[in-house]
């Protein structure tokens, strides 16, 4: 196969999937996964931790001055040199994430360096304006959906899981505020870019969800697993 640069740009709503689904597409593939998400997330956990207000955007934009985001490979998130992997999906960062994903100035600074990410390398990066705004070429776009019960659900085992405290209902109102914020912002909201292939995985394994990603990149693309 040749060297042609491949960038797979999975959006959809919280908790849909993306994230599991694009790691594992990602890793088949060889290419770079990337967590815009978790960028957003970094964001705030240090709007918070300077004791900033999430919701005002003047007081959250003084961060961006000399910001450094750093997603390893091992998927470890860090932000100005501290390990924040842990942290930013505690309920005090996802409740608070959407206000600063609704501020200009933060979304066009993360926007330079998710662009600057996929210029040089295959990539799959999962979030809400990949396929609209962050790379409107890339050569796949897919939008991952389930319905809002699965995806709380979903989102409720990861959290026990991680050892994060959450109920069910909480988690559930949290995916609903998050997708209204979210698609209702002015700036590059969450919505599909009329190019994408609709999956809905409400009734998917995660192999399932896996597949039928990898399925649309062959046909747009012809790569496929090497192994
Ligand atoms: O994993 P989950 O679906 O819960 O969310 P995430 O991908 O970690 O993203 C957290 C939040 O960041 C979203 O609810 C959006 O407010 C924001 N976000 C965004 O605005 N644009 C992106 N490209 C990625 C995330």
């Amino acid at each position: 196969m040749e060297d042609k640069i491949i960038s797979v740009a999975i959006d959809g709503p919280a908790a849909a999937g993306k994230s599991t689904v694009a790691k594992k597409v990602a890793k088949l593939l060889g290419f770079t996964y990337i967590d815009t998400g978790a960028m957003y997330r970094a964001v705030t956990y240090a709007v918070i931790k300077r004791g900033l207000d999430p919701k005002d955007e003047r007081q959250s934009e003084t961060v961006l001055p000399g910001l450094k985001i750093d997603l390893l490979p091992d998927g470890r998130v860090i932000c100005n040199g501290d390990d924040v992997t842990t942290v930013i999906r505690e309920p005090l960062v996802s409740g608070n994430v959407s206000y600063i994903a609704s501020f200009k100035n933060i979304r066009l600074a993360l926007v330079d360096m998710q662009r600057e990410m996929a210029k040089c390398r295959s990539v799959v990066m999962d979030g809400r304006d990949i396929g609209t705004y962050v790379l409107p070429e890339a050569d796949v776009k897919i939008y991952q959906i389930a319905s809002v019960e699965t995806r709380a659900v979903r989102r409720y085992e990861e959290n026990l899981a991680k050892g994060i405290p959450t109920t069910l209902k909480e988690v559930e109102e949290d995916v609903r505020t998050r997708d209204r914020i979210d698609s209702g912002r002015a700036f590059a909201p969450l919505k599909p870019a009329p190019d994408s292939v609709l999956i809905d995985t409400s009734f998917m394994s995660v192999d399932q969800a896996v597949d039928a990603v990898l399925a649309v990149i062959k046909e747009k693309t012809g790569v496929t697993p090497q192994c």
